[in-house]
């Protein structure tokens, strides 16, 4: 794209219709990306490492009852979870498309002796089989707002997978992004920083935000218009996300066989006021 092309965009898009995501699978992108998964001082990619391990803690003792499973971390990351959940005895195998995440897993995996396998693909078709594929897993889990990216019919479609993968009494958990943080991200309205490199390039870089709700198809898109500063080259990635009320959620979970559905305030069970903007849904498998 050049400035004409920025000036002549649509107003507001189609959801959906200028792009998936942000490029998670980008190996540049997803390089600059891992640096801020791993950033102490800023929660924009990843939590603080205190945080995740209250949430795996949590995780661990009172949705899994400290017994010792197989889990599917699916938008896995740079395994922050796996890695915490390997290290109290679970066996992990992850799934995400974004190169250097996947690669930072591997190999703490490796250093520590981790039992975790990890698989760079993108959830949408991947096979939920795994490294020990027909054994099936005790935990499903997809977490950090990630469900509401999907269009309803691959999110609908992978919490089938998800099922099908899990053993009977298999746990399901989700943290999708609760209904206001949908519509407000939708209503932000716009924005702009400029920076000599940034998350969206390496290059000095204009970066133009731009947000919008379709009341309608109950969706918010996000716009990044990324302006290079030597060239004034556009490169514009957009971001849509699915909104849920919580009824919808429930539905959502059950039409793919799952019982036992509970809304829960956060990933440690109760309210947390640092993690509003997402909820957590925890889930059970039917025994047999
Ligand atoms: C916000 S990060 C969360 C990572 C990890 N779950 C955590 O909470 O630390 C979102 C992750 O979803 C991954 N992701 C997004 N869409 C994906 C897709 N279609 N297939 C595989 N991974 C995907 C990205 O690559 C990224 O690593």
């Amino acid at each position: 794209m050049n400035l004409s092309d920025l000036v002549d965009r649509a107003l507001p898009p189609a959801a959906w219709a200028e792009g998936d995501n942000i490029p998670w699978d980008d190996p540049p992108f997803s390089e600059r990306m891992l640096a801020w998964h791993l950033r102490q001082d800023s929660d924009a990619a990843s939590r603080p490492s205190e945080k995740i391990d209250a949430q795996v803690r949590w995780l661990h003792e009172a949705l899994l009852d400290g017994e010792r499973t197989r889990v599917l971390d699916l938008a896995c990351g740079p395994g922050l979870y796996t890695s915490r959940l390997a290290r109290l005895g679970h066996e992990c195998h992850g799934i995400d498309f974004a190169p250097a995440a996947v690669a930072h897993a591997r190999g703490e995996a490796e250093r520590e002796g981790l039992a975790c396998s990890y698989e760079l693909a993108d959830v949408r078709n991947a096979a939920f089989g795994g490294r020990a594929a027909g054994e099936g897993f005790g935990l499903a889990m997809m977490i950090s707002g990630q469900l509401n990216v999907f269009r309803r019919r691959q999110a609908a479609q992978m919490l089938r997978r998800a099922f099908q993968t899990l053993v009977p009494g298999g746990r399901l958990l989700l943290e999708p992004q609760r209904l206001a943080t949908v519509v407000d991200g939708g209503n932000a309205g716009p924005s702009w920083y400029s920076a000599p490199e940034a998350l969206f390039s390496s290059r000095p870089h204009l970066c133009l935000v731009e947000n919008f709700w379709d009341g309608e198809a109950r969706v918010s898109t996000q716009r990044y218009l990324i302006v290079d500063a030597a060239t004034a080259e556009v490169t514009r990635y957009a971001v849509s996300n699915e909104a849920y009320s919580d009824e919808e959620y429930e539905s959502l979970v059950s039409a793919a066989g799952f019982e036992d559905v509970r809304l829960l305030p956060s990933l440690i069970g109760v309210e947390d006021e640092s993690q509003s903007v997402n909820l957590a849904i925890t889930a059970r498998k039917p025994e047999a």
